[in-house]
């Protein structure tokens, strides 16, 4: 393509039905079908750092486009319909487009809205604080290793569904680390230095289950093994290494990897079966909801009270906003807030936590 000019003129949060679409997304999936007269068509999925929205590309277009790919970047012309309960683009041009030199990358890279560098170095205060020598070698094995760490910055924590974007597995691994954390000042027979370190390690397989790029892939590994098995068997290699492991400790940690998803139809080979390891399944779990449903706020559009039947959760998604009595007096809000920064401060003393925006409450 000549002459054109690579910049994003439109994101995926501009659209709704009756728009107009002209502009570059990146493919993430291309599905090619046929119609009853076996005639080709072609399903695709866009993307750009706001979301994803499937396209259709009906048999005449189709026909006429370039040849494009999964990972390509596409300038689209189209209508945006509905289409059952959600949003769809007809599209009636997509060329591929050659020279991506002047692309900006990060228009179509979904990722994290927070910072990065400073979860990370939220989870390198968690490490710092276990006091169990064996288990803070285990963990130094890996977050002092440079690229280990850049991977772990980088990771996603789904395809789809829930913290399905660049530095996912961080968010997620950082909410889920600090509810253990909390938990640790409410019941009062847990071990803490296993409980933040199964924490931690629970999903640290998806770093290699996942190919986080332009667009998310399953690697083959992650297709052929997923990301429990992959971390258990990371995890027992740097154990190994370990000298003088205790062989409880090691049973105890690989079961809370091999066991955090709770139930074997979830993907868990084992069911949790002490206290530490129920606590990560249901933490984990709860993340893993509300990461989905915030997802799935996101995506919508203003003003729909219910979502489009949502697959991870089998069922439609309650969206209204809440709109409380008094919501007109600004006192309320205001000691709404005040209530909960008190509480906040009460927990962080209880819990002797570094007082650090915590995102928990
Ligand atoms: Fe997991
Ligand atoms: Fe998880």
């Amino acid at each position: 393509m000549n002459n054109l000019k690579k910049e994003k003129k439109q994101f995926i949060s501009d659209f709704k039905v009756g728009s107009i679409a002209d502009t570059i997304f990146v493919v993430s999936k291309k599905q090619i079908r046929k119609k009853k007269n076996n005639e080709d068509y072609c399903i695709v999925t866009l993307q750009d750092k706001e979301g994803s929205i499937e396209g259709v590309i009906w048999t005449e277009v189709f026909r006429n486009s370039d040849d494009f790919s999964e990972g390509d970047f596409v300038l689209v012309k189209g209508d945006i319909r509905q289409y059952r309960s959600s949003m769809q683009l007809v599209i009636n041009s997509i060329s591929k487009i050659e020279n991506k030199e002047d692309i900006e990358y990060s228009d179509f890279i979904r990722a994290t809205k927070k910072n990065i560098d400073g979860m990370f170095s939220e989870i390198k205060s968690y490490i710092d604080s276990i006091k169990n020598s064996y288990l803070k070698e285990l963990l130094d094995l890996y977050f002092k290793d440079k690229k280990f760490v850049e991977d772990f910055k980088n990771a996603t924590a789904a395809v789809r569904y829930h913290h399905a974007y660049r530095g996912g597995l961080l968010e997620h691994t950082l909410v889920v680390t600090k509810i253990c954390n909390m938990l640790t000042g409410v019941y009062d027979n847990l071990n803490r230095d296993l409980l933040i370190s199964g924490a931690i390690l629970h999903d640290i397989g998806k770093i290699r289950e996942y190919k986080t790029g332009v667009t998310i892939k399953v690697s083959d590994e992650g297709k052929l093994l997923g990301h429990i098995t992959i971390g258990y068997g990371w995890i027992l290699e740097k154990i190994k290494k370990i000298k003088g492991f205790p062989r409880d400790l090691s049973e105890r940690l690989l079961h809370i990897i091999l066991s955090h998803h709770g139930q074997k139809e979830f993907g868990s080979p084992r069911r949790p079966k002490f206290l530490e390891a129920f606590i990560v399944y249901h933490v984990d779990h709860m993340d893993a909801d509300i990461g989905g449903y915030n997802i799935i706020l996101e995506e919508s559009k203003d003003g729909e009270d219910w979502s489009g039947f949502a697959k991870n959760f089998e069922r439609s998604i309650y969206l209204k906003k809440l709109k409380l009595i008094n919501e007109n007096e600004e006192n309320t809000d205001n000691k709404i807030n005040k209530t909960d920064e008190n509480n906040l401060n009460q927990n962080k003393k209880i819990l002797n936590q570094p007082d650090k925006q915590d995102e928990l409450f």
